[in-house]
């Protein structure tokens, strides 16, 4: 089936942060700057069709020269990791593939930073 695109920046998603603009070439509204500090996480809720494996794209961009890693948790437990590397600018946007388990219907999927720097700016994850 076609991919579900979610925008960080509209309900329900969640972010611990600022909803921002300030950065060309996001997809829909805007995206989220999350806090700069641990577990200032964005939060989307993702429908799968069917129990099993869904494929998760993150768009997000990070203009440091340093990678923002993040833990991934479906549904309150530990699904994945992403490490969100450096994009160049901030407004350079690219994509990282998440493998994650999932439950018929709706689902929580967390990214929260596990360092101070906190995430790459978020814009969409596409399921
Ligand atoms: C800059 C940038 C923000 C980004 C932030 C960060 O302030 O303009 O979009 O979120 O750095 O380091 O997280």
């Amino acid at each position: 089936a076609a991919a579900t695109r979610y925008e960080a920046e509209r309900a329900p998603a969640t972010c611990d942060g600022a909803i921002d603009t300030n950065h060309a070439g996001y997809s829909g509204t805007g995206f989220c700057n999350g806090r700069n500090a641990v577990g200032a996480a964005v939060q989307f809720t993702v429908d799968a069709p069917q129990a099993g494996t869904a494929t998760l794209v993150v768009r997000f961009a990070n203009g440091t020269t340093a990678a923002r890693p993040a833990s991934v948790t479906v549904n309150g437990s530990a699904a994945a990791s992403a490490s969100f590397e450096s994009t160049g600018t901030w407004a350079a946007w690219t994509t990282k593939t998440l493998t994650v388990p999932v439950r018929a219907g709706s689902n929580t999927v967390r990214l929260s930073p596990t360092t101070a720097d906190g995430l790459p700016n978020i814009d969409c994850l596409d399921a």
